[in-house]
């Protein structure tokens, strides 16, 4: 309580009391929305996430759970085939709202070592009647240099890295389709290094997105670009 009226005295001290009065709906509907508030995990962005960050690396941010599952239910493709891969997985927070799907397997990269023990445990405590996959794999490590395992693999990224680092992503993803030809769907989220991937010659643009909100005026929320491996 003392922290919520903190920040309302810091707000009418910055911003006014009409305009503190303007943003209490919304600031209510955050709270009471707020995932981990909901679920007892811990996703959000603090500001030592980001620290020691070294060059190519995006910072932490969890993705937005609605426009992740309205992203999925838009693939219409059958999730038991699939190992779901989020590389750069962070808190966990794409891998927990993907156990909502009965993916094959359910496998996370991320290189900070302090965020993957975070999303290991949020792994473990997120209890949701909706959850459908037990076990939810961290791994620590560079994407860059992550070997995908065999099968059907859905490869989530939530601009995560830039140029460099997507390049080595994609020539481990071509040689392993080399090694053993699959099905490989590629959702991007927010894709900065898009052009990457629409030159890879062995993937092929399925859609490309502007997700917006479904009330409130429509706002934007974020751009996807769907990709499959070509036969
Ligand atoms: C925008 S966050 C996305 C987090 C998660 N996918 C989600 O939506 O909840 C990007 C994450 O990528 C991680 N990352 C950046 N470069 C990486 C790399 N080379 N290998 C693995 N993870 C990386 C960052 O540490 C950060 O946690």
């Amino acid at each position: 309580m003392t922290g919520v009226l903190g920040r309302l005295r810091d707000s009418l001290r910055k911003r006014g009391f009409w305009r503190t009065l303007t943003l209490i709906p919304r600031n209510i509907l955050f709270f009471l929305t707020d995932f981990d508030r909901k679920y007892g995990t811990n996703t959000g962005m603090q500001a030592e996430d980001d620290t020691g960050l070294p060059q190519e690396h995006e910072g932490y941010e969890g993705a937005p759970p609605r426009l992740f599952h309205r992203i999925m239910h838009s693939l219409d493709i059958a999730y038991g085939r699939y190992t779901f891969i989020d590389l750069g997985s962070g808190k966990g927070r794409v891998l927990l709202l993907a156990a909502h799907y009965p993916f094959r397997r359910i496998i996370g990269v991320e290189y900070n070592a302090r965020l993957n023990d975070i999303a290991t445990e949020n792994a473990r405590l997120y209890q949701h009647p909706e959850r459908k996959v037990a076990k939810i794999e961290t791994v620590c490590g560079d994407a860059g240099a992550y070997e995908p395992p065999a099968g059907d693999l859905l490869i989530y990224l939530f601009n995560p890295f830039r140029a460099a680092i997507m390049e080595r992503v994609l020539s481990n993803l071509e040689n392993a389709m080399r090694t053993e030809p699959r099905e490989v769907l590629v959702v991007y989220q927010n894709p900065t290094q898009r052009k990457l991937l629409d030159a890879a010659p062995f993937l092929e643009p399925v859609t490309y997105h502007e997700y917006r909100t479904k009330r409130f005026r429509k706002m934007p929320i974020g751009r996807v670009a769907v990709y499959r491996s070509r036969t």
